[in-house]
């Protein structure tokens, strides 16, 4: 019985260390994680990816055509709902569509997917091992967003990468992006747990904030203040004031608990609505890397919520990410509506200055960037 297990581990793992790169010509690489977890992607016997451990390191193809991935045994890489594990099976197929992003400052190309930046979290498993998930992963709590980087690729994916600058790729993604929204018109937005799970229908009210102003900083205010520009720097923090009519959520389908969500939407610039400024951000490579992101303190609140004023939250294109959650029910007592403000400052010289849509009440933008809170489903 031993020997009969010792051979077939010993099989297994010659097996594994015997796997052919595959010898298209097409784009193939290995790859490894970047940010708060350094490692090689790699590939277990049921063809999870993971970081750390002790398996084979994984071998990867994209197929351009289709933007699919294999890997060196040929299964198809996705990850797919309900998980948004990144795994490989032989068989099965995903809708996730991953592209290369031509090389950043560190000469590296990265790995996206979708069409957003890709962003991948890195989730631990145990002390040493991590899986890989796409932003879409409904609960992150411990996980740390990582950048994939391409190791060891060939020729044909610099060719992929840097076509990213001609017109007729540029025409072809925004076909993607239109056959994609056509095909799941009621996916629920993403969604994170850093208190309680919340997930969002995209079709919920959203209040955005009234006024905005700025926050203690170390530079003066420069002009007058009922602007909807909003600047988050090392010197520069932001007042978001908002006011929930007892109305709000207007039915209440929600039975008794009606939880409502700070949620910050940082749609992808190309997807913003035609005249909407693109946004000035200190980028992925520095967020990922630092650890930077921003603080939410929460200054004034009639109904006293629980809030975690000093945790970290991370945004990135392409994501709407759930800043912390609070019971916006129509309890007695806040008059017609409840006031809450939150003073939002940079962590570790993250930077984003952009236009928060819905601002007074000729807003140009109803939707776009920025914080609204909406009702959890
Ligand atoms: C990961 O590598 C990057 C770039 O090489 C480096 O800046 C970063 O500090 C590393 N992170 C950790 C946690 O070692
Ligand atoms: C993508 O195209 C390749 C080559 O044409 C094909 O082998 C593969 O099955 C396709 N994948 C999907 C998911 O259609
Ligand atoms: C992008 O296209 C422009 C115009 O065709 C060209 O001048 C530029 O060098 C290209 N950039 C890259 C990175 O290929
Ligand atoms: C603003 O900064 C000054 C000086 O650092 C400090 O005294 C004051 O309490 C701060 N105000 C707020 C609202 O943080
Ligand atoms: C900046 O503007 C805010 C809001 O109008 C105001 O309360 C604050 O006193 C101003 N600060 C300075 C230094 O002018
Ligand atoms: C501030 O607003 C006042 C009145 O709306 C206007 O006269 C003034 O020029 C504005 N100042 C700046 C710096 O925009
Ligand atoms: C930000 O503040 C620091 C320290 O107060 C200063 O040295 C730096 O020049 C400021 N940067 C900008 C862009 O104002
Ligand atoms: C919401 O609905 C639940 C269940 O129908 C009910 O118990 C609760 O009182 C309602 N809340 C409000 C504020 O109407
Ligand atoms: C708030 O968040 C920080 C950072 O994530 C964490 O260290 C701290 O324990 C949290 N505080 C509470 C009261 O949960």
């Amino acid at each position: 019985m031993n020997s009969f297990v010792q051979t077939l581990l010993f099989t297994t793992a010659a097996g594994a260390a015997l796997r052919p790169r595959q010898t298209n010509d097409g784009c193939c690489f290995q790859l490894a994680s970047v940010g708060m977890v350094n490692g090689t992607v790699l590939e277990d016997h049921v063809g999870d990816l993971l970081l750390g451990g002790t398996f084979q390191q994984g071998g990867f193809c994209l197929d351009k055509t289709n933007q699919t991935i294999k890997d060196s045994l040929g299964h198809n890489c996705f990850m797919r709902a309900p998980d948004y594990q990144f795994e490989c099976y032989q068989g099965a197929v995903g809708t996730t569509a991953f592209d290369i992003a031509s090389p950043k400052a560190d000469g590296k190309s990265y790995l996206t997917y979708d069409n957003s930046p890709g962003v991948f979290y890195a989730c631990p498993i145990d002390s040493e091992s991590y899986d890989i998930y796409s932003s879409d992963k409904a609960d992150k709590s411990g996980c740390v967003p990582v950048s994939l980087a391409l190791l060891d690729e060939t020729a044909a994916c610099s060719a992929t990468a840097t076509a990213g600058n001609s017109t007729l790729s540029t025409r072809s993604k925004t076909a993607r992006r239109t056959a994609r929204q056509m095909a799941s018109p009621t996916r629920p937005l993403r969604r994170q747990s850093s208190s309680k799970t919340c997930s969002i229908n995209p079709s919920a009210p959203s209040l955005a904030p009234f006024q905005l102003s700025h926050g203690n900083s170390s530079v003066p205010n420069s002009s007058n203040e009922t602007s909807a520009e909003v600047i988050i720097s090392r010197n520069y923090s932001a007042v978001f004031d908002y006011a929930i009519p007892d109305t709000f959520p207007p039915t209440n389908s929600t039975g008794e608990s009606s939880l409502c969500a700070l949620q910050f939407r940082m749609p992808v610039c190309t997807s913003l609505p035609k005249g909407y400024p693109c946004y000035s951000f200190s980028g992925l490579e520095q967020e990922v890397l630092a650890n930077s992101g921003m603080t939410f303190h929460l200054v004034d609140d009639d109904g006293n919520a629980p809030w975690n004023s000093t945790e970290l939250h991370q945004v990135f294109p392409g994501e709407n990410t759930i800043i912390g959650t609070f019971e916006c029910g129509q309890v007695a007592g806040y008059g017609e509506s409840r006031k809450m403000s939150w003073h939002v400052s940079s962590v570790r010289d993250f930077a984003l200055e952009f236009l928060q849509a819905g601002v007074g009440q000729s807003a140009q933008f109803q939707d776009g960037v920025g914080a609204w809170i909406v009702p959890c489903q």
